[in-house]
C-alpha cells in the first residue's frame, strides 16, 4: 500500500520511499536525558487504498503492510492460537475471556511480528544486513528471521543482558556484539554501525516499521474472530512499541471501514517500570528508574512512550500498574490453572486483567469480550524460579517408596 510518515509529536508528514527513522525536527529536541524521546513516526496510508480493503474477501494482515513480505511461510508469523482458559474465566467471573498466545511464534515472542516486516523493508530496498540493539527478545526475533531469510544480523547488546536470551541469537547465527555499557550505549553503537557500514537499523520504535509490524496481531485477531473485535485488550508494556502497534492495527481496521469502533486497549506496566503509566496519569513525560524483575519490560526511558500515551487516550483506555509480586503470581496462575507458560513480562498483562477484574465488571460487564495478549514464552527465563520453586527430591527405586510417597496422611 502507498504510505507516508507522520510525526507523533509535531504531525509533520514525510512522503518518501527512503528508509527514515525519527522526525528530523523533533529528534533535535532529544537532548534532555530525563525526558521521554520525541519524534517517533507513524506510518499512514492513502485513504483510497484503505477503503479498497473494506470489500476484500480473503483478508490477511499482509494487506495492511507497506511492503510485501516474500516467502512468508519461511518464517511463519501467526496465526497464533487463542486459548479460552475456562477455569480462570470462572474464577474471575467472566464469560468471554481469551488469551492470545504469541508465545507460540517462531522465536518465542511477539517481536517476530516486527522482525517480519523489517525483512520486507530490507528486501524492498535490496539491503541484506540489519543491525539492532536489544537485551533479549527483539534480538532473538530478528536473528531468527535473519536465519530464515539468509539476511545478516548484527546485534549490539549490553554485556549484562540475560545470557539465556542472547544464546538464542548466537544459535541463529547472528553477529552478537556485547558492549561494555548500557542498553542506550548499545543503541547508539548500532546506529553508528548502520551509519558507517550501511544496512537497515531495526531498533525498537526508532524504525517506524517496528510498531507497524506489530499491528499484525490486531488484524489477525479480527480475522480469527470472524471479523469481530474484542471489547477490551490487555497488553504488557515497556517501551510502548507493542502497545502502540496493537492500537494502530485496530485503528487501521477502523480507517478501512471494517469496524465501527476500536477496543479499549489497556496498557499494563510494572509499578517498578512505570514511565508510560506515570505520564498518562500526570501528563509529565519523565523517565523513571526501572527495577522490575520482568526484564523485557524493564525500561527507564520508553523509546515509544509519547505515542503510547497518545494511543491510551485515543483508545479511551487506561494504564494499570501491578507489583512484581502480582506479576510472578500471575505467571504461576497461568501455568497451573490454564497450562499457559509465559515469561514474567508477558504475565504482566494477565496481572493487569486480574487487578482490574472488579472494575471491569462495573465498566464493561462480565460478558464483555476480553482478550489478554501473552507476548513471550516462559522458557526464555527459567532463572526467575531460582529460590522460589525447586524440583521434588527423588524417591528410592522401590514399591515401598511409592507407597510411602502417596499414602494418605
Ligand atoms: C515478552 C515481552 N512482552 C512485552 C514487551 C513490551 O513491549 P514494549 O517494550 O514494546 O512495550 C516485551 C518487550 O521486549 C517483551 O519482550
Amino acid at each position: 500500500m502507498r504510505f507516508h510518515y507522520e510525526c507523533t509529536d509535531c504531525s509533520q508528514t514525510y512522503h518518501t520511499d527512503e528508509v527514515i527513522y525519527l522526525c528530523p525536527s523533533c529528534a533535535k529536541e532529544n537532548t534532555d536525558s530525563s525526558h521521554m524521546k520525541k519524534g517517533n513516526l507513524i506510518v499512514r496510508y492513502e485513504e483510497e487504498d484503505m477503503r479498497k480493503l473494506s470489500s476484500k474477501e480473503d483478508l490477511s494482515y499482509f494487506d495492511f503492510f507497506p511492503y510485501e513480505v516474500p516467502n512468508h511461510a519461511a518464517f511463519p508469523v501467526g496465526p497464533t492460537p487463542i486459548a479460552e482458559p475456562f477455569r480462570l474465566a470462572a474464577r474471575y467471573g467472566f464469560s468471554n475471556l481469551a488469551c492470545k498466545l504469541d508465545s507460540a511464534l517462531p522465536s518465542g515472542s511477539f517481536k517476530d511480528r516486527a522482525s517480519q516486516l523489517i525483512i520486507g523493508q530490507a528486501q524492498h530496498h535490496g539491503i541484506d544486513s540489519i543491525a539492532l540493539a536489544s537485551t533479549g527478545n527483539a534480538g532473538a526475533a530478528m536473528s531468527c528471521a535473519g536465519a530464515a531469510y539468509g539476511v545478516k544480523i548484527v546485534l549490539f547488546v549490553p554485556e549484562t543482558a540475560p545470557a539465556n536470551k542472547l544464546m538464542q541469537s548466537v544459535l541463529y547465527g547472528a553477529d552478537v556484539v556485547p558492549v561494555k555499557g548500557s542498553y542506550d550505549d548499545a543503541f547508539s553503537l548500532s546506529i553508528a554501525y548502520t551509519d558507517e557500514f550501511g544496512g537497515i537499523n531495526r531498533n525498537t520504535a526508532y524504525n517506524p516499521m517496528t510498531v507497524e509490524g506489530k499491528k499484525s496481531i490486531s488484524i489477525e485477531l479480527f480475522i480469527q474472530k470472524g471479523r469481530k473485535i474484542p471489547d477490551v485488550v490487555y497488553v504488557s508494556t515497556g517501551d510502548g512499541c507493542i502497545y502502540a502497534g496493537v492500537v494502530k492495527g485496530f485503528m487501521d481496521l477502523y480507517q478501512a471501514g471494517l469496524t465501527d469502533r476500536i477496543p479499549r486497549v489497556v496498557c499494563v506496566q510494572s509499578d517498578q517500570s512505570n514511565a508510560i503509566a506515570h505520564a498518562w496519569e500526570t501528563g509529565e513525560f519523565t523517565n523513571v528508574e526501572a527495577t522490575t524483575r520482568a526484564d523485557s519490560i524493564n525500561v527507564s526511558s520508553p523509546a515509544n512512550g509519547r505515542m503510547a500515551v497518545r494511543y491510551i487516550n485515543e483508545s479511551e483506555a487506561w494504564a494499570t500498574q501491578v507489583t512484581d509480586e502480582e506479576i510472578l503470581a500471575a505467571q504461576l496462575e497461568l501455568a497451573k490453572d490454564a497450562g499457559i507458560f509465559v515469561e514474567p513480562a508477558a504475565a504482566c498483562a494477565w496481572a493487569g486483567f486480574v487487578r482490574d477484574s472488579e472494575k471491569l465488571k462495573e465498566t464493561v460487564g462480565s460478558d464483555a469480550d476480553i482478550c489478554v495478549l501473552l507476548t513471550g514464552t516462559g522458557f526464555k527465563d527459567m532463572a526467575v524460579f531460582d529460590g522460589r520453586i525447586s524440583l521434588p527430591e527423588p524417591i528410592e527405586n522401590s514399591k515401598d517408596a511409592v507407597r510411602e510417597r502417596f499414602q494418605k496422611k
